[in-house]
C-alpha cells in the first residue's frame, strides 16, 4: 500500500517538495512508522538506530546525513568548508548511490555503458514511495516480513541524459536495527545499455577511524576473522569463483578501532547472494570512508534492452552499539525470523550420523544398513547416506565418475533405494518411545563427471567457452544452470528421487568453482537459474530438511539460507579448528544454520587427537549436531549416548537463543560462548581449553546477556545472581590440554 508519495518531477533538476538538507524528523521505532519523510528528507528508524538522508535540491543527488545510533529532532548542518583543488563538492559529500563520471573520484556504486558508449551517469531524485511490508525480489532470495515487521522506502532516481532509471529500495526492520537495500536499474530509452558495475549497497561514513572486519579462508579453513584499519585508498575483497566461496564471505563489518565484542559501534553488511561478489572500502583523499558490496564488476556485463530491468541482490545492514557481538545477534535474529523461510528455521534438528568420514565411498546396501542400525543404537535420529550411492554405467565408487547419473548403483543397491530406505526407516531409535530412524541422502545436482551418461548425452550442458579446454576440478565440470533444460533436469531428477523413497533430509553439495564461463552474463544467469531450482524444490518438499554444502562452507551465505535452513560449515571437522571456524561463521550467520559433526581421531584433516567430549561439545554449538564416523567404533561407549542426549538438550537454546562470544579462539586459549534463550529462562555456556596449561593461573569467564537481578542455578547446583555471573564470572580448570565444559544455567 502506498502511504506517502512525492509527485513525479517532470523535468530533470526539478525536484518535488524540497528540503534543503538536514531537517527535523520525528523519531519512531514501531514497524508502521519506521520511515519518516519530510519533503525529500528521509529518516529510517530502528529501536536504536537512525539512518537519515535527503535529496539535494540543486543537484538531485541523495546525500547521507547520519547512519548510526538514534537521532531525533533537528539535525545540525555540516560546517561550511571551502572547495579547492581537483575534487569538487560531489567528491566530498556523503552520497547514497554514487554514480560515476562527474567528478566523484571515489569508487562508484554503479557504472552503466550507455547506448552511445558513455559511462557517465547523472542519477537524480525524481520521486519516492513508502510501502507497508516489503515486496519480494524477482527471482532472488530476500528477507521477508509483513506490515508491522518492515516498511519499505523506494526512492526513484532518473538520468535524463541517458533515460536510465534507478530505484533504490530501503526496507527497515526496526526491531533489528536493520535496513535492507537493493537497486533496480531500468533502461527507459530506445537503445541497449550495459550495466558493468552495480553495488547493492553503498554507504559513506564521515571522517573517523574505522576498522574493517571480514571473513577469509580456503577449503577446510573457512571464516577466519580478519580485522584491519581502513586506510587511505581502496581496500577490499570478493569472490571471482562464481560462488560466494570459502575465500572470502560476502560479509563485512565496519567498527571503530575501540569497538570490542561487547562494546562500541559496529555496522554489519551482508549480501544475500550466492554468486561472485565484490566488497570494497575506500578512505578518500578527504578522509571520508565509502563502503560498497554487490556484483563482482569483473564478471558483470549485463545488457538491458529498452524497458528491461536488472535487480541487484539484497544487502542487509545492521547497526549495533553493543559491539561486534550485538551486531551478530541482530543479524542472527533477523535471519531466523525474516530470511530463512524453511519451517525448520528454529525447530529442533535431529542428531544425525553422516557416512562420509566413516566409510567415504566404500559401502553397499549391507554396510549402509549396518551403519544405520548402529547409528540408531546410539540414539541417532537421522541417518545420512553421503556420496557413493549412484551411477549405473559409470558407478560413483570414487570421485572420478557418476555425477549426473542419479540412479542408484545397481551393484550396491540391486533393488533400488526403496527397500533399503524402508528397512532403515523402520529401525527404532534407541532411548525413544518407538521413534523410527529417518533417512537422508547426499546429492551434487549442479555438477557432472565427464565419466557419466549425462555428459555423453549432453556435453553442451556444462559451462564451456568455445573450444577452450574444459578444466576439471575434482574430476568434474559445472552444469550451466542458466539453461532452462538444465534447471528442469535437476528439478525432475530431484523430484523423482524424493518421491522414490521416504527421504526426509537432503545434503546439497557443490564441489568446485566455475571456469570457462561462456560470458560475463552467465554468472548471474546461473544464480537466477539456481534460485529457481532451489525455490521450486524447497517449496515442493517443505517437509524435507535441506542442508547446503560446498566442499564444506564454500557457499555458506545468506542467499542459500533463504531456501535451506542449514549449511555444512566446513570439511574440517577437527574440534579445535572448528571453534575458530564456527565462531567466525557466527559473525554473520546464526548458529542455528551451522552443521557441526563429531568425527574420529586422529582427525582426518589435521591428524590431531582431542577427547571425545571436547569434539562433541564443539559440535553441539552448531544447530545441526551430528556424528561423522563409523558408529561401530562407538557401540561400547556409553559416554557417546550421553553426549548425544546433551546435544539434544542444548539444541533448542542453540537454535533460538542469543549468542555471546565471550572469548575468541584467536585471542585466548580458553575460548567460550554463551547462548541465552530468547525468553531468558535458560542459558548454556560452552567453555574450552585448547592448549596445555602448566603451573599457571586460568582466567575467569564473565558471562553476558543475563538479568543482573535474577538468580541462576549453575548445572543444578549453586545459585548466583546474574550480576555475579557477569561481573565476577566462573572459573574452570582442566587436567588435560583439551578440556571442555557445557554448563547449564536456569533462571530461578
Ligand atoms: C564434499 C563435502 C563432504 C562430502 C564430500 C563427498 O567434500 O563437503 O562433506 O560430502 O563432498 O564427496
Amino acid at each position: 500500500m502506498l502511504r506517502s508519495s512525492a509527485a513525479l518531477a517532470t523535468a530533470i533538476g526539478l525536484l518535488t517538495a524540497g528540503s534543503q538538507g538536514p531537517v527535523a524528523l520525528a523519531q519512531s521505532t514501531s514497524g508502521s512508522d519506521a520511515i519518516v519523510v519530510d519533503g525529500t528528507a528521509f529518516a529510517l528508524h530502528g529501536a536504536g538506530m537512525s539512518y537519515v538522508f535527503h535529496a539535494d535540491t540543486t543537484t538531485g543527488d541523495l546525500i547521507t546525513d547520519h547512519y548510526g545510533a538514534s537521532v531525533s529532532g533537528a539535525l545540525p548542518s555540516p560546517g561550511e568548508s571551502g572547495v579547492s583543488g581537483w575534487v569538487g563538492t560531489i567528491g566530498r559529500v556523503r552520497r547514497e548511490f554514487p554514480d560515476q563520471g562527474r567528478g566523484d573520484f571515489r569508487i562508484p556504486a554503479v557504472r552503466i555503458r550507455q547506448t552511445a558508449g558513455y559511462t557517465v551517469s547523472d542519477l537524480r531524485y525524481q520521486s519516492h514511495e513508502v510501502l507497508d511490508g516489503k515486496p519480494s525480489l524477482p527471482g532472488l532470495p530476500a528477507t521477508f516480513g509483513e506490515a508491522g515487521d518492515v516498511t519499505t522506502l523506494v526512492v526513484h532516481l532518473y538520468d535524463n541524459y541517458s533515460a536510465v532509471a534507478a530505484d533504490l529500495s530501503y526496507s527497515v526492520f526496526p526491531e533489528f536495527d536493520a535496513v535492507v537495500r537493493s537497486v533496480n536499474i531500468t533502461n527507459k530509452g530506445s537503445g541497449d545499455i550495459t550495466v558493468e558495475q552495480l553495488a547493492s549497497l553503498s554507504v559513506d561514513f564521515p571522517l573517523e577511524d574505522l576498522d574493517l572486519l571480514s571473513l577469509r579462508g580456503d577449503w577446510a579453513r573457512e571464516a577466519h576473522r580478519e580485522r584491519r584499519r581502513v586506510d587511505y585508498g581502496v581496500q577490499g575483497f570478493g569472490s571471482s569463483t562464481g560462488y560466494s566461496s570459502h575465500l572470502h564471505n560476502p560479509f563485512f563489518a565496519l567498527a571503530h578501532p575501540s569497538t570490542t565484542e561487547s562494546q562500541g559501534e559496529a555496522w554489519g553488511f551482508n549480501l544475500i547472494y550466492t554468486g561472485s561478489f565484490s566488497a570494497q572500502v575506500e578512505k578518500s583523499s578527504q578522509g571520508l570512508t565509502r563502503a560498497l558490496i554487490g556484483f563482482n564488476p569483473d564478471q558483470l556485463s549485463w545488457t538491458l534492452g529498452p524497458g528491461e530491468t536488472l535487480t541487484s541482490p539484497e544487502c542487509v545492514s545492521v547497526y549495533s552499539n553493543e559491539g561486534i557481538g550485538g551486531m551478530s545477534r541482530k543479524l542472527h535474529r533477523l535471519y531466523r525470523k525474516h530470511l530463512i523461510r524453511s519451517k525448520f528455521a528454529t525447530s529442533d534438528r535431529p542428531p544425525l550420523l553422516n557416512s562420509w568420514e566413516g566409510v567415504y565411498f566404500n559401502y553397499n546396501q549391507t554396510s549402509i544398513e549396518r551403519l544405520a542400525r548402529q547409528s540408531a543404537a546410539l540414539g541417532i535420529r537421522l541417518f545420512v547416506m553421503d556420496d557413493g550411492w549412484f551411477g549405473d554405467k559409470y558407478p560413483r565408487t570414487s570421485d572420478n565418475a557418476g555425477l549426473g547419473d542419479w540412479t542408484p548403483n545397481p551393484d550396491r543397491f540391486p533393488d533400488g533405494l526403496g527397500p533399503v530406505v524402508e528397512r532403515i526407516t523402520n529401525m527404532d531409535v534407541n532411548g525413544t518411545a518407538g521413534e523410527k530412524l529417518r533417512f537422508g541422502i547426499w546429492v551434487e545436482p549442479e555438477m557432472v563427471n565427464p565419466n557419466s551418461s549425462l555428459y555423453r548425452k549432453h556435453p553442451d550442458w556444462v559451462l564451456h567457452a568455445g573450444s577452450y579446454p574444459r578444466t576439471e576440478r575434482r574430476n568434474q565440470l559445472v552444469l550451466n544452470l542458466a539453461l532452462p533444460e538444465v534447471q528442469d533436469f535437476i528439478i525432475d531428477f530431484m523430484t523423482n528421487l524424493l518421491n522414490s523413497a521416504d527421504i526426509s533430509y537432503v545434503k546439497w553439495d557443490n564441489n568446485r568453482g566455475m571456469h570457462e564461463v561462456p560470458s560475463p552474463r552467465t554468472y548471474h544467469e546461473y544464480m537466477l537459474g539456481l534460485y529457481h531450482v532451489l525455490d521450486t524444490l524447497s517449496s515442493r518438499f517443505p517437509n524435507v530438511l535441506f542442508e547446503g554444502c560446498a566442499s564444506g562452507g564454500g557457499r555458506f551465505d545468506a542467499g542459500i539460507l533463504h531456501y535451506f535452513p542449514q549449511f555444512w560449515t566446513s570439511d574440517n571437522t577437527d574440534g579445535v579448528d572448528r571453534i575458530t571456524i564456527q565462531f567466525g561463521t557466527s559473525l554473520a550467520y546464526p548458529p542455528s544454520a551451522m552443521g557441526a559433526h563429531l568425527s574420529a581421531v586422529p582427525n582426518h584433516q589435521t591428524g590431531r587427537t582431542v577427547p571425545l567430549e571436547f569434539r562433541a561439545h564443539v559440535a553441539m554449538m552448531g544447530g545441526s549436531f551430528g556424528l561423522e564416523l563409523d558408529p561401530a567404533t562407538l557401540q561400547d561407549n556409553p559416554e557417546v549416548r550421553e553426549l548425544i542426549k546433551l546435544a539434544e538438550k542444548v539444541n533448542p537454546i542453540v537454535l533460538t537463543g542469543d549468542l555471546y562470544r565471550l572469548r575468541l579462539p584467536e585471542e585466548s586459549q580458553w575460548p567460550a560462548a554463551l547462548f541465552v534463550a530468547e525468553d531468558g529462562s535458560q542459558a548454556v555456556l560452552f567453555y574450552f581449553q585448547v592448549g596445555p596449561n602448566v603451573n599457571h593461573a586460568v582466567p575467569w569467564v564473565r558471562l553476558q546477556g543475563l538479568d543482573p537481578e535474577a538468580r541462576y542455578s549453575v548445572d543444578g547446583n549453586a545459585t548466583y545472581t546474574g550480576a555475579t555471573l557477569m561481573n565476577m564470572g566462573l572459573q574452570f580448570t582442566f587436567d588435560s590440554e583439551y578440556g571442555s565444559k557445557v554448563v547449564f544455567l536456569e533462571r530461578q
